[in-house]
């Protein structure tokens, strides 16, 4: 499902070239809920952003979905954002002028889904912002805007989901809900894969990745397999 080949992605900067990611070889198989570990900037973003074509590789192949994203034209990668890939994003990329409920609503019509409205209600109750749900991104906390561009991620029905830590503002409680949804895209057989910094999530994933300085240091599932969310506790 997710094939990197010999990626590397070189930002030039007034100082120099930042290799944020370097010679990255991986492959996601469909239906795996996979977690990219890594220190501050190790190149985890770096890596989503490819995945999600919203960059390109300076050098190396990305295929996702039977696509080969290097080299598409602009019309196939348009598509591509659209109906392949769904993102939860690091800063949340709420759109202001939007209320919860029309984020997440947007998001769906983007993607294609049909009964869209219903849809964006329906994820906003499992993320546990039903009552919310009208109200405008700077009306809500940290945590509670995280869990809108969640809900609009789950909204889709785009095979790909990207989260880049989704449970960075949320309490325990709060992380583990979101995490048990995460496991059931997975399970529905959507490709997942989760950024975090917390060792304690890659025990529920299928496969940890980690990065280190823009390399692949090891790709293994959890020792002893993956636990349900769930069991997990930090
Ligand atoms: N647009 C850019 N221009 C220059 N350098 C960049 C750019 N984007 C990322 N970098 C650099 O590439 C490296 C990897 O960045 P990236 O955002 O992928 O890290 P990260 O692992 O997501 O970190 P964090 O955990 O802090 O979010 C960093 O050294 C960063 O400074
Ligand atoms: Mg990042």
């Amino acid at each position: 499902m997710i094939e990197l080949r010999g990626v590397s992605r070189r930002f030039v900067v007034a100082g120099g070239v930042v290799p944020a990611l370097d010679g990255v070889d991986l492959s996601i198989a469909p239906g795996l809920l996979a977690v990219v570990l890594g220190p501050s900037g190790s190149g985890k973003t770096t890596l989503l952003n490819l995945i999600g074509a919203l960059d390109r590789p300076s050098s190396g192949t990305v295929e996702i979905a039977g696509m080969r994203l290097t080299g598409a034209s602009r019309q196939d990668l348009f598509s591509y954002r659209r109906h392949t890939v769904s993102f939860v994003f690091q800063a949340f990329n709420l759109f202001p002028e939007l209320t919860a409920v029309e984020n997440v609503r947007f998001g769906a019509e983007i993607a294609g889904v049909a009964g869209a409205g219903a849809r964006a209600d329906a994820v906003l109750a499992q993320v546990g912002l039903g009552e919310r749900r009208h109200h405008y991104p700077h009306e809500l906390s940290g945590g509670e805007q995280q869990r809108v561009a969640i809900a609009r991620a789950l909204a889709t029905n785009n095979p790909v989901l990207l989260a880049d830590e989704p449970t960075g503002e949320l309490d325990f409680h709060t992380g583990i809900q979101i995490l048990t949804l995460l496991r059931e895209q997975a399970i529905a057989g959507r490709t997942v894969v989760v950024v975090t910094h917390n060792r304690q999530i890659a025990r529920a994933a299928d496969l940890v990745i980690s990065l280190g300085s823009g390399r692949v240091l090891s790709v293994a599932p959890p020792s002893g397999g993956a636990v349900a969310p769930a069991e997990l506790s930090w």
